[in-house]
């Protein structure tokens, strides 16, 4: 039998994983996220989750993955027999990111484009509604992001993803810090800061508040440290024995969240500078900020610089969720990688080109009274992802059971496995129980 692929060390793997939860939800959504949810109490609720919902399942995906060296699928079958499911909710939801992910993946790519070769953005509202809608341009850039991530996939793990991974994330992590010390020293930057430093309990004042408030929160969890999709798993499964999953599950939500604050430490203040809302939502990125580089010494570069690190981090987030789908080829349909990189691929970039005309074209077709594009999102972030986590925890706590976990995690008694009983009484009892309060009070 062919030797599974694996990561050539343990720092690769940090930068691969790293790179997958690093991403548009950290630079795109996180800013605008904490915006729309009252800024500093956001923050407070996100880290509590992150602690105690996120790193559990981390650490529950990469054992799953570790133990079983397989694609999500095959891997939660080989723990339980019939539970192939609870890895194809990931492989389904994997997918439909995709066709999303890579939509905005190629505007972040034109904006770039556009900066490379002149100097600001005439009233970038109006820019980007016109960019946004016109029928060809964004499937064209669309289409070169996707073609540039599965040809990074196809080179397969530690050729492909691992080193580019070892280079985008570093560069990512320097620009984001070269952006927010020169945005902290605008004028007035510091009310940008109290905003989503400072928090403002005055903005919950009802239970569905809380409720909203704690939703958004998990959501954005689970999206940013890219859980309930199998990636984990899938990069697990080509993790060497002497990693320590648990350190791993650590440093991970940790670089995850500084990039996600320096996100927003290099946008908010910004904003609050120029006067403009934080609560812009999605266009945020490409319309709010593009007026903020044309008010701004030395704008078009700083905007080239701020454009190529969100394109990094698009590029090996999106790499990850190729590379869960192909894994799943590669083992248990037996594709070549390039045939199971190809052929996904070709399907996503059509469902994606055909999402990218949501805001113009095909904006009429509304579901409930979504576009197409936001129907994926809602399918992929609110449904498939909080689901796929519910039953990744049921598998992990109660039919592997937490102790064989604890076991993959020592690496066969290597390593010393921190806070048993803790971790134990999260994934039995409290990721399930808040995953499916908030999973049925959205629906409200
Ligand atoms: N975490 C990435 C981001 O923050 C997106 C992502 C990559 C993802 N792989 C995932 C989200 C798997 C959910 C599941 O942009």
């Amino acid at each position: 039998m062919k030797k599974r692929e694996q990561w050539s060390s343990n720092f690769g793997f940090l930068m691969a994983a790293a790179g997958s939860a690093v991403g548009l939800g950290n630079l795109w959504k996180f800013p605008y996220i904490v915006g729309m949810n009252g800024g500093g109490i956001f923050i407070i609720v996100y880290l509590i989750l992150l602690i105690f919902l996120g790193s559990p399942i981390l650490m529950a995906e990469m054992s799953i993955g570790r133990k079983t060296r397989l694609n999500a699928i095959d891997a939660c079958n080989k723990i339980k027999p019939g539970w192939g499911f609870a890895g194809g909710l990931g492989v389904l939801g994997a997918f439909v990111i995709l066709c999303y992910y890579s939509v905005i993946g190629g505007w972040v790519l034109k904006y770039l484009f556009k900066y490379i070769i002149s100097s600001s953005i005439e009233n970038p509202s109006e820019y980007f509604r016109d960019f946004s809608q016109s029928p060809i341009e964004p499937i064209i850039w669309h289409l070169i992001f996707a073609a540039i991530c599965i040809g990074i996939v196809m080179k397969g793990i530690s050729g492909g993803i691992e080193k580019i991974s070892k280079i985008f994330l570093p560069l990512l992590a320097l620009f984001i810090i070269v952006i927010a010390v020169n945005v902290i020293r605008l004028p007035n930057a510091v009310n940008g800061l109290k905003f989503f430093l400072i928090p403002d309990f005055s903005a919950i004042d009802s239970l569905s508040d809380v409720f909203s408030l704690l939703l958004n929160a998990m959501g954005q969890v689970f999206f940013s440290l890219s859980l309930g999709m199998g990636t984990l798993i899938t990069y697990g499964s080509y993790l060497s024995r002497e990693s320590n999953i648990q350190k791993n599950a650590v440093y991970i939500p940790v670089f995850d969240l500084i990039i996600a604050l320096l996100a927003c430490t290099a946008i908010l203040p910004a904003v609050f500078s120029f006067e403009l809302e934080p609560t812009a939502g999605s266009g945020l990125l490409f319309s709010t900020l593009p007026y903020v580089f044309s008010h701004i010494s030395y704008g078009k570069y700083i905007a080239v610089i701020f454009f190529l690190l969100v394109f990094f981090a698009a590029v090996t987030s999106a790499i990850s969720l190729i590379e869960v789908i192909a894994s799943y080829f590669i083992d248990n349909r037996k594709w070549s990688r390039k045939k199971a990189c190809v052929i996904p691929g070709i399907i996503f970039m059509s469902i994606g080109s055909i999402a990218s005309l949501s805001f113009g074209r095909l904006s009429y077709l509304r579901l409930f009274d979504n576009n197409i594009f936001d129907l994926l999102t809602i399918l992929s972030d609110k449904i498939i992802m909080p689901i796929g986590g519910f039953f990744i925890c049921i598998l992990t706590g109660y039919i592997w059971n937490t102790k064989s976990m604890y076991e993959e995690l020592s690496s066969g008694g290597i390593f010393k496995v921190y806070f048993k009983k803790t971790l134990s009484f999260l994934i039995r009892y409290f990721a399930p129980a808040m995953i499916i309060i908030i999973f049925i009070t959205s629906f409200f």
